[in-house]
């Protein structure tokens, strides 16, 4: 891995300009992610049914952080809160739910939810997650759909591991190519279709990022491998 000048990882480099073929990625900046986002608020949900989300998988996602009644857990990307309800159910009203995006229609829709549940002790912020700095440690963080569409990911991936406690969990869950062939013949079709629609960047590994920076993951995929939830703790001890 190579670093920009500030520090900001620059692997996706190797995806943006000048290649002529289809097996390419641009990245979009923020402001297009922002607006893109925003138009999409009110029928995201529409989404997880035209990609054949797995049953009870949000759900799952939410379970491998291990969290317990009081915990305090960050959702990178909330969107408009659909993860919050499993998130809610595990820390209880005693915990701290963080969420943090760019969009203000995708958090509009989450706070909504919030105010129809009357959840107060979820947090929305409209923010860059690599700005997002909680004033205690972390039990548990989740990327839920959103670790693709952060051209800067790996900045972020490794400022949400400082804010994890030791010990702590943190979750990627997101649909992806599936392996060999298969994911070979609808890449192109898939880059099409993000550009066009979430912005998540096929080509993008999580899972690879996650166990370069923890050491070991565990990873579980349905539907033929094109969704997975990958998921790591924070060593209590620092490697010798
Ligand atoms: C596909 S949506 C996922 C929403 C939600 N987590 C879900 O599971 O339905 C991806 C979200 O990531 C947000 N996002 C993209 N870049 C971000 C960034 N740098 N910081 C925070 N949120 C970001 C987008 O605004 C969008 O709401």
């Amino acid at each position: 891995m190579t670093l920009t000048p500030s520090g900001t990882p620059s692997r996706d480099r190797l995806w943006r300009g000048d290649s002529s073929t289809s097996h390419e990625w641009v990245d979009f900046d923020r402001g297009a992610i922002t607006r893109r986002y925003d138009r999409f608020a009110g029928i995201i949900p529409l989404f997880d049914w035209l990609f054949f989300m797995p049953p009870r998988f949000r759900e799952k996602a939410a379970e491998r952080l291990q969290l317990r009644p009081g915990d305090r857990v960050l959702e990178i990307g909330c969107g408009t809160g659909r993860n919050l309800p499993p998130l809610r159910a595990a820390v209880g009203p005693t915990g701290s739910i963080y969420g943090v995006d760019i969009s203000a229609g995708m958090l509009g829709k989450a706070r909504a939810l919030c105010a129809q549940n009357r959840w107060s002790n979820v947090n929305l912020l409209q923010q860059d997650a690599a700005e997002f700095t909680p004033s205690d440690p972390l039990d548990g963080v989740m990327f839920g759909l959103s670790y693709n569409t952060i051209p800067h990911h790996l900045a972020v991936l490794h400022h949400a591991w400082t804010l994890l406690r030791p010990g702590g969990r943190l979750v990627v869950m997101d649909a992806k190519l599936p392996p060999g062939l298969g994911g070979r013949m609808v890449l192109p079709f898939s880059l099409w279709l993000m550009k066009r629609t979430m912005l998540g960047n096929p080509l993008v590994k999580p899972w690879e990022d996650v166990l370069r920076l923890a050491g070991s993951i565990e990873m579980e995929q349905y539907m033929f491998g094109s969704w997975y939830i990958c998921a790591a703790t924070k060593p209590t001890t620092a490697p010798a």
